[in-house]
């Protein structure tokens, strides 16, 4: 079930904890040289609208929503809300995507922002489904030119 901001936990909220869980099944997912592989066989979360999987830890260089939307296409944002970087979970039945905290912005399912502090547009991952697996590539344009602007326009090559 996909989490609703409008009834969601005022506890998580307080504590800026998320709806949104890892993988019920850590397997379904790899990562690899820029790349994040899931199998959808494996992802139960991504079969209905609004389902989500948060990826987090190991080699990723960040952390990753990967949902399904309304529109019934899978969706991959940086998981970093551009007000203070609080994780995001589905706005229920997948119309766009929230911030977990207190004062949550919300977004639509391009990245823009539709409501609160939020002070520009997610990082959109490109998504492509082959043979049953999603490829989901961290070559992100939005998250290379703010590492840029944090290391002084520094040319960067974090993903190959
Ligand atoms: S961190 Fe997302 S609204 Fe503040």
């Amino acid at each position: 079930m996909s989490p609703n901001p409008s009834e969601g936990s005022v506890f998580k909220r307080i504590l800026r904890l998320p709806a949104t869980r890892a993988p019920d099944d850590d397997g379904c997912w790899v990562y690899s040289a820029g790349r994040v592989l899931i199998d959808l066989s494996r992802a139960h979360e991504l079969s209905v609208p609004g389902g989500a999987l948060r990826l987090e830890g190991g080699e990723l260089p960040f952390r990753v929503l990967v949902m399904t939307g309304a529109d019934r296409r899978v969706h991959a944002f940086r998981n970093h809300c551009s007000h203070q970087g609080r994780r995001l979970d589905p706005i229920e039945g997948g119309r766009g995507v929230c911030c977990c905290s207190w004062r949550h912005s919300t977004y639509d399912l391009v990245g823009q922002v539709r409501s609160g502090p939020a002070t520009g547009p997610l990082t959109v991952c490109p998504v492509q489904r082959i043979d049953g697996r999603l490829v989901v590539t961290l070559q992100c344009r939005t998250f290379v030119r703010s590492a840029a602007q944090a290391l002084d326009s520094q040319p960067l090559r974090f993903f190959v």
